[in-house]
């Protein structure tokens, strides 16, 4: 009885005789409202910020083929959610589907899993938010808010500063967003719209401006050594590390050493690596003039670091940025260019037998060990079950100019982007307000994944093309690929360009926060009408407003705290761990109801759902394994502590459960 009552299921007719019932959400969206709600829930922190880091770190150009194959989860899902949306248009997306199919456990289960897709991508993006609007003060006014109220301590420690920070500037846009929707900016389908229109033009405008600057060999002529290596990425914590496990230092006095550490052992590393780059390269014939370029850059902006090691912030940024415009328009790609360029370098490095020196060579020594274990971390859960050897020869093979990461990169960068394609689905949670749910809602969500697929390949296009990956800004990527055009060619027309994309960012942001958490009530609401949740919290409708004002405030709340603190990177991975969990389940539901119940009646089907199903479940399964294990032992904790809930509260108030007893 127990475990039956664990699985009981709400049956199609019980759904859509809700959906028909009482007290419903009224029914005003059409098909182009469907769409532009889709779309204002999808562009957002993902290709405005993610993009660019993923192209740096993790696949190079081939950041397009991760695009392909996170598209491809998505169109998979897209597919079978439509088919759901179109027989059961009632609030609750993915929650209502397990409901009808896997029962009330599993669908309390995904319930609380669609918290993770809905209200921490709203941290996740206000993150974004915050990077994006530091950007747009910066190229407006030359300032930026303080580190200190736009960085999470997370990401604070690891740029070498105090850990006493918040981003004071996420929590700010979040306050914005609740109020707004307490409100009821429902009512003004208005301001979506705008906000839509101002990141779609904005999208078109950065892929037919920046096609104009796509320099092709950006694409297909760098080769693989040039990319970032694992060592590279693991300095910073092997600096941070040897400081407080080596030297002892703590504090003050250790953050300071850190900020001197930082440039001298990037200078050491740098010096060596384009030695190394410059050896390898020449002795397969492959130093070109544009590979000497980039390398004599690479030297030169090492030593402009070490120039400005005293100096903090933005505006020393901006110096080094605006210097190495200057020096890199005149090379012409020379071997003496080069050499003359780590003579420079050289001489700003401590002196062979200094104590400075041993230090970094003990960093540079550590780092080397930390990066074995990064390098087989790039395959996320696939690493953990003892096929490393394997694998990092897997992605030497794999290794082109265009893919230079290797295998795992597109993957792992397919697992990443994934995240800019969430929020399609938010559809499905409007199918309830949908004027023809059973036509317009498939098409919605088809529609608006489509038209998005096809912008983030343009713009994923443009990012690499326009600069070589390296050197992609991993913070606000696509303004500062344009700040830095205008540096190099001094032009004010590309500065204001770059501050128009930071506004079309911001825009495109906000509706992402703005759709996710009206979708978050609505899930949160039919959660409630099931007893699961506290309907006095989570169904409460303001009575002036007509909001549901509480619900959104303890979403807003709990997002601030969470953006607050959190770095956008760990965020991000669990936002698509969760949601690539929700699209699986809703995959396999769709199989199963087609067995189960052949004969429901099915305004849209999936096509040859037998085949494209299993492949969704396939696709996004793959996309998630390459997730890193912590995010994996995350989403259990997170799904156990929905464990407790459901049976501390949802369990004793379930109201199908109620009705069963009764019967
Ligand atoms: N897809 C949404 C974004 O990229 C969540 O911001």
């Amino acid at each position: 009885m127990f475990w039956k009552s664990l699985f009981a299921t709400k049956s199609l007719e019980m759904l859509q005789e809700e959906a028909a019932g009482e007290n419903r959400l009224r029914r005003i969206l059409g098909p182009i409202g469907l769409t532009s709600l889709g779309v204002g829930a999808i562009i957002g922190a993902g290709i405005f910020v993610m993009t660019g880091r993923v192209a740096a770190e993790d696949s190079g150009p081939g950041v397009m083929l991760s695009y392909a194959v996170a598209g491809l989860g998505c169109a998979l899902a897209a597919f079978c959610y439509a088919e759901f949306a179109a027989m059961a248009p009632v609030a609750g997306s993915a929650y209502t589907y397990a409901f009808a199919t896997l029962g009330e456990l599993f669908a309390w289960i995904i319930g609380w899993d669609l918290i993770l897709e809905y209200a921490m991508s709203g941290a996740t993006v206000a993150s974004g938010w915050s990077e994006y609007f530091n950007k747009l003060t910066s190229i407006l006014f030359n300032w930026q808010f303080p580190d200190a109220l736009s960085n999470d301590p997370f990401t604070s420690m690891t740029l070498g500063q105090s850990p006493w920070s918040i981003n004071l500037l996420a929590v700010g846009i979040l306050a914005i967003v609740t109020v707004i929707l307490v409100i009821g900016i429902r009512e003004s389908a208005f301001s979506n719209t705008l906000l839509v229109l101002t990141k779609l033009g904005v999208v078109i405008f950065i892929i037919c401006v920046g096609a104009g600057y796509i320099i092709s060999s950006n694409w297909t002529q760098i080769p693989p050594q040039e990319r970032k290596t694992p060592e590279e990425w693991v300095l910073s914590d092997a600096i941070k590390d040897y400081v407080a496990d080596t030297e002892k230092m703590k504090g003050d006095e250790a953050d300071k050493r850190v900020k001197l550490l930082t440039p001298l052992t990037m200078g050491v590393y740098t010096e060596r690596r384009v030695e190394t780059i410059r050896k390898e390269l020449s002795a397969d014939n492959l130093l070109t003039p544009d590979v000497e370029k980039r390398l004599t850059r690479r030297v030169y902006r090492a030593k402009l670091e070490l120039d400005h090691k005293d100096s903090d912030g933005e505006e020393a940024k901006k110096t080094i940025e605006r210097t190495l415009a200057i020096y890199s328009k005149d090379l012409q790609g020379t071997a003496k260019e080069l050499d003359a360029s780590l003579a420079k370098l050289r001489m700003q490095l401590p002196a062979a037998n200094s104590a400075d020196r041993r230090c970094v060579e003990g960093v540079l020594a550590d780092a080397k060990e930390l990066a074995k274990k990064k390098a087989v971390e790039k395959w996320g859960l696939i690493a953990e079950v003892g096929l490393n050897e394997y694998l990092v020869p897997l992605d030497e093979s794999t290794r082109s100019n265009f893919t230079p990461y290797g295998l795992s990169g597109i993957m792992l960068g397919a697992a990443l982007v994934f995240f800019a394609f969430i929020g399609f689905d938010s559809i499905s949670t409007h199918a309830e307000e949908a004027k023809r749910p059973q036509r317009d809602v498939p098409f919605g969500i088809i529609a608006s994944l489509f038209i998005c697929t096809i912008l983030y390949m343009g713009v994923s296009a443009v990012i690499t093309g326009m600069q070589p990956y390296p050197d992609i800004d991993t913070k606000a990527a696509i303004a500062a690929a344009f700040e830095q055009r205008a540096l190099v060619e001094d032009s004010g027309v590309l500065k204001a360009a770059a501050a128009l994309i930071a506004v079309g960012g911001l825009a495109g942001m906000t509706s992402v926060l703005l759709i996710t958490f009206l979708s978050q009530a609505r899930i949160f609401l039919a959660i409630s009408r099931d007893g699961l949740l506290p309907q006095k919290i989570f169904a409460s409708i303001h009575p002036k407003f007509r909001t549901p004002h509480i619900s959104t405030i303890v979403t807003g709340a709990i997002t601030a705290v969470v953006a607050a603190l959190t770095p956008i990177q760990d965020l991000e991975k669990m936002v698509n761990i969760g949601t690539l969990f929700a699209f699986i389940v809703v995959c396999a539901a769709v199989l199963m109801l087609r067995v189960k119940r052949p004969d429901a009646h099915r305004p849209f089907r999936c096509p040859i759902v037998f085949i494209l199903a299993p492949l969704g479940i396939f696709v996004n399964l793959l996309m998630a394994l390459f997730l890193p294990i912590a995010t994996w032992l995350r989403l259990i904790l997170w799904l156990a502590l929905g464990l407790v809930i459901y049976f501390s509260f949802g369990y004793g108030h379930s109201i199908l459960r109620k009705k069963e007893t009764a019967t």
